[in-house]
């Protein structure tokens, strides 16, 4: 008896959760082939590759906060690339770094100019990781590019991967809510991101030994400009990869789920980037979820950080249709 609850009680959650996979699953074939880093012969620019990978999966040995010599601080926070770009970068819809170089420079609507791959990555130093750029011709900044240019090998000019990103789910008719999200963090999440988002350090504080499990909020986590901190971005990057080892074919955690603890993760406090009003100087070509004004349509800054979406992107349309505008391809 138990056991048939039980049964159809999965059976329940599987059909809650297939219908994203599945969407994803139809456009992207389940595995995609990487150059492997580790068959790489022991030669200077493998070497320069091979540090490339160390540096994302270990940013905080290397340029971290508690860095020794203070010149090669760089990141102010703990964390690494690899906790958001996981897999080292090459994980399906855990926003991946693979097969990217080609697609740079390209236009960032953020700067609303063209900007370099060392330009995308020391958006990232600034933001996820709370920072400062990294000169161009350094050492670690070099590595970074060499490991990424080594992930595109073989991936052609123009050619877009599917599994980029973090995956796209339904979203809510409703507005994501924080409290709903807070029960789904103490069920779900607190055995590894620790109470109040402050996660688990690898080892004792102040020896740059990075986290088992990264931090969600607080002083310690990316800022306020990050693209982590966006409400789509968020929750998409949970439902494909939380609780950790779940694939975007084998979600966990149902949209409605997702949504709301993205909610909860993005309405706790984090560290403040000054300038942010500067972001997005077409306002247009603003991400609908930038938790940050101004604005070019009128609707609050809570709308757009927990939704719903629907009637924002109405208005865009209309507004963007007044003045002949091509669609905002920022605008999902
Ligand atoms: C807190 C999570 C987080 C951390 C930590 C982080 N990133 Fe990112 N990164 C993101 C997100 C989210 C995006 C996509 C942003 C968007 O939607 O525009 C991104 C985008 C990128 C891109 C562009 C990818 C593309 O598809 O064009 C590169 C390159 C990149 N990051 C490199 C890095 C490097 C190198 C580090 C460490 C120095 C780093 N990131 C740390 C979250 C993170
Ligand atoms: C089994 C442990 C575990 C559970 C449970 C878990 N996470 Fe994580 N989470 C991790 C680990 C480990 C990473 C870093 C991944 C890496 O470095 O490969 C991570 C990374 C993240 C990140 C990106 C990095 C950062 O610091 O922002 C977010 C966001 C996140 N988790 C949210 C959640 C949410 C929300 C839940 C609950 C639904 C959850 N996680 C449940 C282990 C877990």
């Amino acid at each position: 008896m138990r056991q048939a609850f039980l049964l159809a009680a999965l059976f329940a959650l599987s059909l809650a959760t297939s219908v994203a996979a599945e969407e994803l699953g139809a456009s992207s074939p389940k595995f995609w082939s990487v150059p492997q880093v580790d068959a790489l012969p022991y030669d200077a620019h493998s070497r320069l590759i091979r540090h490339g990978r160390d540096l994302i999966t270990a940013t905080y040995s290397h340029i971290g906060p508690d860095m020794p010599d203070r010149a090669q601080r760089f990141a102010g926070n703990n964390l690494a690339c690899g906790n958001c770009h996981l897999d080292a970068g090459v994980k399906k819809f855990g926003l991946p770094i693979f097969g990217l170089s080609e697609d740079f420079p390209a236009y960032s609507a953020r700067v609303g100019a063209q900007i370099t791959l060392q330009e995308r990555i020391n958006s990232c130093m600034t933001r996820s990781m709370n920072g400062r750029p990294l000169p161009v011709s350094s050492a670690p900044m070099r590595a970074i590019v060499a490991y990424i240019q080594f992930l595109s090998s073989g991936v052609r000019k123009g050619e877009k991967l599917s599994g980029l990103g973090a995956g796209t789910m339904p979203e809510l008719d409703r507005a994501a809510d924080p409290a709903r999200g807070h029960d789904i963090y103490q069920a779900r999440c607190i055995g590894c991101h620790n109470v109040d988002g402050a996660g688990v350090q690898n080892s004792l504080p102040g020896l740059g030994a990075g986290y088992a499990f990264p931090p969600l909020w607080g002083s310690d986590s990316f800022n306020d400009g990050a693209g982590m901190a966006r409400l789509i971005t968020a929750a998409n990057f949970i439902h494909s990869n939380m609780p950790d080892g779940v694939d975007y074919l084998h979600p966990r955690l149902s949209p409605e789920e997702a949504w709301d603890v993205a909610a909860l993760m993005i309405s706790k406090p984090r560290p403040q980037r000054a300038g942010l009003d500067k972001d997005f100087p077409d306002l247009l070509k603003k991400p609908i979820d930038a938790p940050y004004g101004p604005y070019a349509d009128g609707f609050s800054e809570a709308q757009h950080r927990y939704g719903p979406y629907g009637p924002i992107r109405a208005k865009l349309q209309e507004i963007e249709k007044e003045k002949g505008e091509v669609r905002n391809p920022n605008v999902k």
